[in-house]
């Protein structure tokens, strides 16, 4: 609640100071309550003879601005086993989604994820499948999709680099890089959007890279993928808004991760040169934005591309 100005009537003026004192007092120890007094903008009106509060603001950010996630909605983050995905599955379960359903290669990398959710009191599951497979990828979503019904919240995170200049290329390091980062996307979502269609709600993130929006020296495979991811959520966002389905992508910079760790320090230097921000971003950066848009109050935002890049773009 907020008003731009309070006329307080004069019986109040003496308690008034006390009163600030009570509310601030209490208030101190919720930290959801917030109510900003800005005394500062405050006087008295000789013409009506009262004290005006200007910019009273009461929020309780917990109970005004929520992020809902439906009833019992369950997500489905592919490469959570580590970094931005793992970073999201946590996200997810800690911000209300009923069930998270942690995927990635190696069933240690997201069972270890999974566990942890669970130890929490979280409802979170294991699968591992190399998601550049499309059969495995499709029996996969089918074993899921009988396990725990449907799956409303898809997070095509998985992806891998595998980083040469063109001329030194070979056409496996672009076809596993596009078969990982983009086709993915593709045999997760024809196995999995029958479902949200039905439902008449779904929402879907594409994990695409500033790489796909800005292209990058010595990594033509992962630019073309990740460029196509950015169409292909474009596409399909058009097709499927009409059926309560948003398809959104995000474009992360430079984000602190497995990925980025193999960098050489030279490059590393290099790339911190090109953020306005000074700095890598965190996976927490991410997750935060994939839990604000697979939310209901983001229902509106729908084929678009959004990079959490420290102004780099
Ligand atoms: N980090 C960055 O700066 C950055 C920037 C832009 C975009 N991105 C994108 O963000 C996403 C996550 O990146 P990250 O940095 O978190 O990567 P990461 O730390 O290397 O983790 C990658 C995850 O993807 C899984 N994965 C890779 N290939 C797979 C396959 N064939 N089948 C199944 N799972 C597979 C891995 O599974 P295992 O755990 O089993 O190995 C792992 O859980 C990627 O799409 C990446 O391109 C990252």
């Amino acid at each position: 609640m907020a008003m731009d100005s309070l006329y307080v009537p004069n019986i109040f003026l003496i308690n008034l100071s006390i009163l600030i004192l009570l509310i601030n007092t209490s208030l101190a120890f919720n930290s959801n309550n917030r109510l900003t007094f800005d005394t500062s903008q405050s006087y008295f009106d000789s013409n009506v003879g009262q004290l005006v509060i200007n910019k009273l603001k009461l929020s309780n950010s917990a109970k005004n601005f929520p992020l809902t996630f439906g009833e019992s909605r369950t997500a489905l983050v592919t490469g959570a086993g580590r970094g931005i995905g793992k970073k999201i599955a946590e996200a997810l379960a800690q911000g209300g989604v009923s069930k998270v359903i942690c995927l990635s290669r190696s069933k240690k990398s997201c069972g270890e994820v999974a566990d942890s959710l669970n130890s929490q009191g979280y409802n979170a599951y294991a699968y591992a499948v190399d998601v550049s497979d499309g059969k495995g990828v499709k029996e996969t979503c089918d074993q899921i999709l009988s396990e725990h019904g449907p799956v409303e919240i898809l997070i095509n995170n998985a992806g891998i680099t595998k980083d040469n200049l063109m001329l030194r290329m070979s056409h496996e390091e672009w076809e596993d890089v596009i078969q990982t980062n983009l086709n993915s996307a593709f045999y997760f979502t024809s196995a999995l959007l029958r479902q949200m269609i039905k439902k008449k709600f779904g929402r879907i993130i594409n994990m695409a890279s500033v790489v796909g929006i800005s292209g990058n020296a010595g990594q033509a495979n992962y630019a073309a993928a990740k460029a196509g991811l950015i169409g292909f959520t474009k596409a399909l966002a058009k097709e499927v808004a009409s059926r309560g389905i948003t398809v959104n992508a995000i474009a992360p910079g430079f984000i602190k991760s497995d990925m980025t760790d193999k960098i050489s320090d030279a490059a590393r230097a290099a790339a911190l040169q090109n953020i306005p921000a000074g700095t890598m971003g965190t996976p927490d950066d991410v997750a935060n934005l994939v839990a604000f848009l697979v939310s209901d109050q983001s229902g509106y935002i729908n084929g678009k591309t959004i990079a959490v890049d420290g102004a780099m773009t």
